[in-house]
């Protein structure tokens, strides 16, 4: 079947090697919120799960062993260069009961009731349609199964980010809009954050049994660069910085 989101597959496709790269380096900010999630699961032997926009695999490989003996783990991902990067780690770990399966979370057939459990590390922020995306998942779950993902609150509660952005956007030419558009790439991409993950879930027929906002530690005790940052980019949203052109050295 077709991929709907082509501009995805693309992008992650281009930025595959360098991820790999820096994986990690990008365990450090992702592992902890990965590894809470996942023990949500409480995976147990024998169990089928599914990790949505998996990467490069790493945390497919962690449930594949938290379901031996006899379960298994299945990655699925829209970009062929990172389930290759798994693949070649799950040969040389020698693990039998992982499978990677190059699919569009969205519209490829994930299977009828195939898994009893979903997870994802920030890899359901992504969709076109995100309603069609969960819908999808859903049907690939049995009755009663569990779902547990980690996923970016949008761009302006994400200090991380948000500070780079507006330096970029305060040296360079801005785009009227680009800063809300949440691009790929960006925290909350495509659909921009949490709260359209969560409506997006609930729209799809799955129940939401808790839901942690934890914010970033910065954006807690929010910094005078976050709060300018925030006016810098609310300024770009709004069109206000429509014609800032880049500065000269
Ligand atoms: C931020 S990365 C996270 C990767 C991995 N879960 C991790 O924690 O390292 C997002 C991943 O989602 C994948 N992705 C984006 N849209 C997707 C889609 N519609 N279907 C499947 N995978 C998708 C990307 O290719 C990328 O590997």
């Amino acid at each position: 079947m077709a991929f709907a989101n082509t501009e995805q597959a693309e992008f992650w496709s281009q930025i595959a090697p360098m991820w790999i790269e820096l994986q990690d380096r990008m365990e450090e900010t992702g592992g902890l919120p990965g590894r809470l999630a996942m023990d949500r699961l409480d995976l147990r032997a024998g169990q089928r799960v599914v990790d949505l926009g998996c990467g490069a695999g790493r945390t497919t490989l962690e449930l594949a062993s938290r379901v031996l003996p006899g379960g298994e783990a299945v990655g699925v991902d829209i970009s062929a260069e990172m389930l290759a990067a798994g693949r070649e780690r799950a040969a040389q770990l020698g693990a039998g009961n992982v499978e990677f399966a190059h699919a569009d979370v969205q519209v490829s057939d994930l299977g009828q009731a195939r898994f009893d459990a979903a997870y994802s590390r920030f890899g359901v922020m992504f969709f076109a349609d995100p309603v069609a995306a969960f819908a999808n998942v859903r049907r690939a779950l049995r009755p009663g199964a569990v779902l547990s993902f980690v996923c970016w609150q949008g761009l302006f509660d994400n200090e991380w980010m948000l500070i780079p952005a507006a330096a970029v956007s305060s040296t360079a030419r801005v785009r009227s809009g680009s800063a809300s558009e949440n691009g790929p790439g960006s925290p909350g991409p495509g659909i921009g954050g949490i709260e359209p993950v969560t409506v997006a879930t609930a729209a799809a027929g799955i129940s939401i049994h808790s839901l942690s906002k934890r914010p970033c530690q910065q954006t807690k005790d929010s910094t005078a660069p976050g709060r300018r940052a925030r006016r810098t980019l609310a300024n770009a949203a709004t069109g206000s910085a429509k014609n800032i052109t880049p500065k000269r050295e």
